[in-house]
Formats: C-alpha cells, sequence, structure tokens
C-alpha cells in the first residue's frame, strides 16, 4: 500500500467519526511493519476530555490485536469535508506513537510525507524512567 492509497484509508475512516461536539473528522490509518492495516477515527464523549483522538483509536486497536511494529500512518482531518488541509497528530497521539515506533516512521498527511522525528524530535520514553 503507497501513501496515497494510506491517506484514502484515513479519509474513508474519518467517516465513522463520531465528533457532535467539535465537528471536526479525523481517520487514521496505521499500517504495520508486515502490511496489515489498521484504521481509526475521532470519537468524543459529553465529558469532552475523555475524547480520543483517531490515530490512538488506531494504535490501540493495532496493539490488542498483537500488532506493534509500524512503518506508516496517515492521519486526514476536516471541519468541513475538505481533506485537503493538513490535519497535525496531537502531542498526545504522538507519545503514544512514540512507545511503539522510532523516529523513522512515515507520517502521511493531506501535505505529504513526514517523518516522527519532524514533529518528536526528543521523547519521553522508557529509557526515561529509572
Ligand atoms: N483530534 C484527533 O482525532 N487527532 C488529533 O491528532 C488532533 C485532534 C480530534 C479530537 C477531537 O475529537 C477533534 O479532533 C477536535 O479537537
Amino acid at each position: 500500500m503507497n501513501c496515497q492509497e494510506l491517506f484514502v484509508a484515513a479519509v474513508k475512516a474519518a467517516e465513522n467519526s463520531y465528533s457532535k461536539y467539535s465537528g471536526f473528522s479525523v481517520g487514521a490509518a496505521l499500517l504495520t511493519s508486515d502490511g496489515r492495516l489498521f484504521t481509526g477515527c475521532n470519537i468524543e464523549n459529553a465529558s469532552y476530555s475523555l475524547t480520543i483522538c483517531a490515530e490512538r483509536t488506531a494504535v490501540f486497536k493495532a496493539v490488542s490485536e498483537g500488532c506493534r511494529e509500524f512503518s506508516a500512518i496517515a492521519i486526514a482531518g476536516s471541519g468541513d469535508g475538505d481533506f485537503s488541509r493538513p490535519c497535525y497528530p496531537c502531542g498526545a497521539c504522538l507519545q503514544v506513537l512514540s512507545e511503539f515506533c522510532g523516529d523513522d516512521l512515515t507520517i502521511v498527511l493531506a501535505d505529504g510525507e513526514h517523518r516522527l522525528s519532524d514533529f518528536m524530535p526528543v521523547r519521553f520514553s522508557g529509557e526515561s524512567i529509572i
């Protein structure tokens, strides 16, 4: 699956977004190192802080199915159905991704390909805990 196909999968995943409070739909498509695809969407809650982002939905789905190695994630977000503007991943999702992915994880957005290290040059990790 190439990056364009992965982004299309993220846009498709946004169709299931439950975002009645923000009106902002997000989809994520996470590719495992062995070629499996896990998608996710944002799921909001009337108790706002319980909302989960699309990226974390996808990561938690994958890890709960036994997959922990990833090569790329695509993220698509929009408040008006136009997914051509980049939806950058929030800090919480970057932290969760960094638990399982190295600097070279490809992050596909509407504006092209990035690396995890572009957004997160340093990170808190298990090695930080001594
Ligand atoms: N959101 C995501 O799904 N991923 C991000 O990385 C940033 C924000 C969602 C959370 C909330 O449902 C909506 O976008 C508006 O913040």
